[in-house]
């Protein structure tokens, strides 16, 4: 038997007999010890933000966090805080998984009616993925006109690219990198001594727009304004890391968080969509003729045993489902109807490839009216205002 495996870089399911599982969400939970998003949770957040909660909170997609509850108490006494996210810039479009941190982002901006800063790591994919710096500069300006395809308020939010805004980091940087040792380092994140040197330097750089005084021209000289990071699961370990070690001894305050399972493979549960196996993954610029090829010919869709729910939910074109459909009663209609064989597996699919295109031409649309120089507003160094 192989362990699962969650890293920054790499999501795997375990191997048991030569077989890859799908992914087990509550074992990572244990894993990296955080808590679950409970319906109690929820509640709380509907109730104060007079809001529905989005189907990624109502469906269990995004289903663990750390200290959620303490920036509810925060929204309750009229205290603010900010979002922070973000991208590695290592496909010209992003894939149907990308796009739920920044839809469910969009969402909890105009919720919670707070700025947000996206970081785009084009340093990171030159580190890791081997990408020319001339092939990361077209994949993030690309990039960034999808982020503002979903709907992100320009007065709110500040787009930066590592490249342009490193030196508004590099204080920031500098102190983690003093906190940090190689030791804590290669534990967290696998690093080898074979691995460059840039990649040990790396993740300070992802850590610290958590510390508002990174950007002054919102939060002025504020060190202090509490940060809330929704992100899928794999990137937890910075901020693990960060909130054990580091924000204590630098006195700052630990980032909440909000993860999110992974939107699978078109191949199966066993590992997520990734933009670097192009053959796994439906790109937001796909024609519509395309969606409906990979999911007709490559989607796995196993036969369903109707005594077990649990093949219903590891059935990927099924999950696609849960995260894209947002109609709860037509859901549990065409899950009901499917684990009773009244659909097939092929009328399965159809109905996907509907709610896909629907989706993404409507996208699409939004996306053409992001112009360059949109683009450049976003990720001006501008004053906010933030009280
Ligand atoms: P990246 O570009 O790999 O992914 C961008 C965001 O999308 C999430 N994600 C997914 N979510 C659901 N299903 C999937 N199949 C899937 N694949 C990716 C990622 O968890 C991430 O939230 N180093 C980061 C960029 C980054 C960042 C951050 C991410 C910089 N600062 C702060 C989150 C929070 C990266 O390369 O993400």
């Amino acid at each position: 038997m192989e362990q699962q495996q969650i890293t920054a870089w790499n999501v795997k399911g375990a191997v048991v007999n030569g077989v890859v599982q799908a992914i087990d969400y509550e074992k990572i939970l244990v894993q990296f010890g955080s808590q679950l998003l409970t319906p109690r949770l929820i509640e709380r957040f509907e109730k104060l933000t007079g809001r529905k909660a989005h189907h990624y909170m109502r469906r269990g997609i995004f289903y663990s966090h750390r200290d959620f509850d303490k920036i509810l108490d925060l929204y309750e006494q009229g205290k603010k805080f900010y979002l922070y996210t973000g991208r590695g810039p290592s496909s010209k479009s992003l894939h149907a998984g990308h796009m739920i941190p920044f839809i469910f982002c969009q969402y909890l901006q105009e919720a919670f009616d707070v700025p947000i800063v996206i970081q785009m790591t084009d340093d990171e994919k030159f580190l890791v993925n081997n990408m020319t710096m001339q092939e990361g500069a077209l994949c993030l300006k690309n990039n960034v006109k999808d982020i503002i395809a979903c709907g992100f308020d320009l007065k709110k939010t500040f787009i930066f690219s590592n490249f342009r805004y490193y030196s508004g980091l590099l204080p920031n940087i500098l102190k983690v990198n003093k906190r940090l040792t190689v030791n804590d380092s290669n534990k967290a994140f696998g690093f080898s001594e074979l691995d460059c040197i840039g990649k040990f330097g790396f993740p300070a750089v992802q850590m610290v727009p958590c510390f508002s005084d990174s950007f002054p021209h919102i939060f002025g000289a504020s060190s202090s304004v509490p940060c809330l990071i929704p992100c899928a699961i794999d990137q937890d370990v910075y901020f693990r890391l960060l909130r054990r070690v580091v924000a204590p001894q630098l006195k700052y305050k630990k980032p909440s968080l909000l993860h999110s399972k992974f939107f699978p493979a078109l191949q199966g549960a066993q590992t997520k969509m990734s933009a670097s196996v192009s053959s796994s993954s439906i790109f937001c610029d796909d024609s519509m003729e395309v969606i409906e090829k990979k999911i007709m010919e490559g989607a796995q869709c196993e036969n369903v045993d109707t005594s077990d729910d649990t093949k219903v939910t590891n059935n990927v074109v099924f999950t696609y489902l849960t995260f894209y459909m947002e109609d709860d009663q037509m859901l549990d209609k065409i899950k009901a109807d499917y684990s009773a064989k009244l659909i097939s597996k092929m009328e399965l699919k159809k109905i996907l490839v509907t709610v896909l295109q629907e989706f993404f031409l409507n996208f699409q649309q939004k996306r053409k009216t992001v112009t360059d120089e949109l683009v450049e507003q976003f990720m001006t160094v501008r004053e906010m205002k933030f009280d």
